[in-house]
């Protein structure tokens, strides 16, 4: 009961931080704040962007807000460790083990169609914006990530379901098979 409290309270605090920074930064997200003695395990490695060493679970989720390219943060209050990742929460898994510190938690940043109104139009539309980047006077998908006609997913890895090229991790040279799955490209 203490716990849920104390979540929803820092959610709160977290919400109204980001508020703040939405001022400064002209960035503004929803941010979801997990159960404490979780980490983040992602679906590769190569996702981790960043480990770096903050003072709060704030300044983590304000680190994780500027970059485009995160979507979703560990924090843990003891060690101060966050840890920024590339995939939306829902690609890789929440980790419970028992050896994870009590002190960590895993927090993910919501995204919605909504988000992504701007998606293709000219680049007026997207300077306020964390969720499309301008490319080429157009408001695109951020890296590693591809356009699935409502918003900008994560790209999948080996064994991943996909309509085409664009839905897979090409930069590790994944290609859409015709049974519709990432995998390696055998020339
Ligand atoms: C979960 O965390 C434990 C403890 O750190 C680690 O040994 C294990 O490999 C992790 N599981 C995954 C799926 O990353
Ligand atoms: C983006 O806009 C261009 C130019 O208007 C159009 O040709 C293209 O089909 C659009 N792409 C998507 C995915 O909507
Ligand atoms: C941007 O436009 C140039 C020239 O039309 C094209 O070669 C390039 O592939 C485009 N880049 C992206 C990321 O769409
Ligand atoms: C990709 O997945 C297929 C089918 O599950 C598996 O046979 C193959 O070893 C995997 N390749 C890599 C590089 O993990
Ligand atoms: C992808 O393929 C290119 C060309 O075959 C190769 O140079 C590169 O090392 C490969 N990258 C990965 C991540 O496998």
């Amino acid at each position: 009961m203490k716990t849920v409290r104390y979540s929803m309270m820092s959610q709160y605090f977290l919400r109204w931080l980001l508020f703040i920074d939405l001022v400064c930064s002209q960035f503004q997200s929803r941010i979801h704040v997990g159960d404490f003695g979780t980490s983040f395990a992602p679906a590769d490695p190569i996702e981790l962007i960043n480990t770096i060493s903050v003072s709060s679970q704030i300044r983590c989720a304000q680190t994780c807000n500027v970059n485009p390219l995160c979507r979703t943060f560990d924090y843990d209050t003891l060690s101060k460790r966050c840890r920024l990742f590339e995939g939306e929460i829902a690609t890789g898994q929440v980790n419970r083990s028992a050896a994870i510190p009590p002190t960590s938690r895993v927090s993910s940043i919501a995204y919605t169609q909504q988000l992504y109104l701007a998606y293709n139009q000219t680049c007026d539309q997207c300077q306020v914006n964390r969720y499309l980047l301008c490319i080429n006077n157009t408001c695109q998908c951020p890296p590693h990530t591809y356009w699935n006609g409502h918003m900008c997913l994560n790209e999948g890895y080996n064994g991943s379901l996909c309509q085409n090229d664009e839905w897979c991790r090409n930069d590790k040279n994944l290609t859409c098979s015709s049974s519709h799955l990432c995998g390696e490209c055998i020339h």
